[in-house]
């Protein structure tokens, strides 16, 4: 995002000012008192990064402007971030308890403080209450256009273009640049954990790989598309999910055979004759959303494809989705991203978004 912000372009980039950031050392920002409207010096701030050097030691030699250092994010965030600010959370993915994404996301939509996610993990675990949260007073938005297959906008597409179909019967998808490298990879014979190195090299795989090939982190974004596309409260325990690990040389081979490759495909499909649920029919909140889940069946696992479909010429680090709606019938999108600037730019696409940019 830093890359970004400090790019020349010909469009103007949104008008940021960055105050505070924090890494896994913990947070500076810039003094409350600082009359500087420039913010954190980024480029400064990149090249320490890049050096491999903790945000913890940084120091601003040659500026006027004071920097604070905070203990860590989300008592930096606490002490700096206001209403109308944006927090952006590119954190890692911690689906044990959100970790400090989450604890950060929750504090600041209770504050009016816009939300702008790349980690996929406060929306999996808590999509309802974060929503809920940012349309209570003071107001905020929440945005995570990045969160499912980075710069393809597949969030927005299914939130904004298709909302007005009276009836969305299934999306389908490749969510997972990762996995999906390694399986066509392995159709030219390479071996598995060679492939996963070079998806390292590029920065496309998680901090933990098996996120991308158990199958987690397509799950994840089958939950987000869940909650915020196809409005049911869907959580990870309801998608039937199967890795890829198990796949080997040989099944590839024998699945090339008959002209076919493996994809790892998430799936939701709307079940027909649907019961209408009211509120006598069920004893809990659980066996409530239980019901709602229960009109779309929802799967992420390695599915053999023509190798001449949509799904068997996403390839390498393509990313796919298909929306099947009575109304638009099927819309397929596909991206090529090769690192981690679509995602970034998902970030500032939100940004500019909530800042009617
Ligand atoms: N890479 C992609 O293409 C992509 C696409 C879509 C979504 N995402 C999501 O974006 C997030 C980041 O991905 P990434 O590839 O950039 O991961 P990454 O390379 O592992 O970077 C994670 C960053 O988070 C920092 N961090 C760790 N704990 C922290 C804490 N307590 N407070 C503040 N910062 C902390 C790390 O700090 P240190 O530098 O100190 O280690 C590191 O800079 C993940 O949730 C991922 O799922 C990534």
């Amino acid at each position: 995002v830093f890359q970004l912000l400090l790019m020349d372009g010909a469009r103007p980039r949104p008008n940021i000012c960055v105050t505070a950031v924090s890494d896994s050392s913990g947070g500076i920002s810039v003094s409350a008192t600082c009359t500087c409207t420039s913010g954190l010096p980024l480029s400064k701030i990149l090249s320490w990064k890049q050096a491999g050097n903790r945000l913890s030691d940084f120091v601003n030699q040659d500026s006027d402007s004071e920097i604070i250092h905070h203990v860590d994010t989300m008592q930096m965030v606490k002490a700096v971030a206001k209403p109308s600010d944006i927090v952006l959370d590119a954190t890692p993915v911690n689906l044990t308890d959100g970790g400090v994404g989450l604890a950060c996301c929750r504090w600041a939509a209770q504050q009016g403080v816009h939300l702008v996610l790349a980690n996929k993990a406060p929306l999996v675990l808590g999509y309802r209450e974060l929503l809920h949260s940012s349309q209570q007073f003071p107001v905020s938005r929440l945005e995570f256009s990045g969160t499912v297959c980075g710069g393809l906008p597949v969030v927005n597409v299914g939130k904004r273009d298709l909302a007005s179909t009276s009836r969305l019967d299934s999306v389908q998808g490749i969510f997972n640049s990762t996995s999906n490298y390694i399986l066509s990879r392995m159709a030219n014979g390479e071996d598995p954990a060679d492939a996963l190195a070079h998806a390292r090299t590029v920065g496309i795989a998680e901090a933990d790989a098996s996120l991308d090939l158990q199958g987690y982190d397509t799950a994840n974004k089958l939950v987000i598309i869940c909650n915020a596309v196809l409005d049911i409260p869907a959580k990870l325990c309801d998608v039937d999910r199967e890795g890829m690990t198990h796949l080997t040389l040989s099944d590839v081979k024998e699945a090339a055979k008959s002209g076919q490759v493996y994809r790892l495909v998430a799936t939701a499909e709307r079940i027909e004759n649907e019961i209408e649920i009211c509120d006598n029919d069920v004893d809990t909140e659980e066996e409530k959303r239980m019901r709602i889940c229960s009109r779309f069946k929802l799967s992420v696992r390695p599915t053999l494809v023509p190798s001449d479909s949509f799904f068997g010429q996403c390839v390498d680090t393509d990313m796919s989705v298909v929306f099947i709606s009575d109304e638009f019938e099927t819309i397929s999108m596909k991206t090529n991203e090769k690192g981690v600037f679509p995602t970034a730019a998902a970030m500032l696409r939100d940004c500019c978004s909530i800042l009617k940019v």
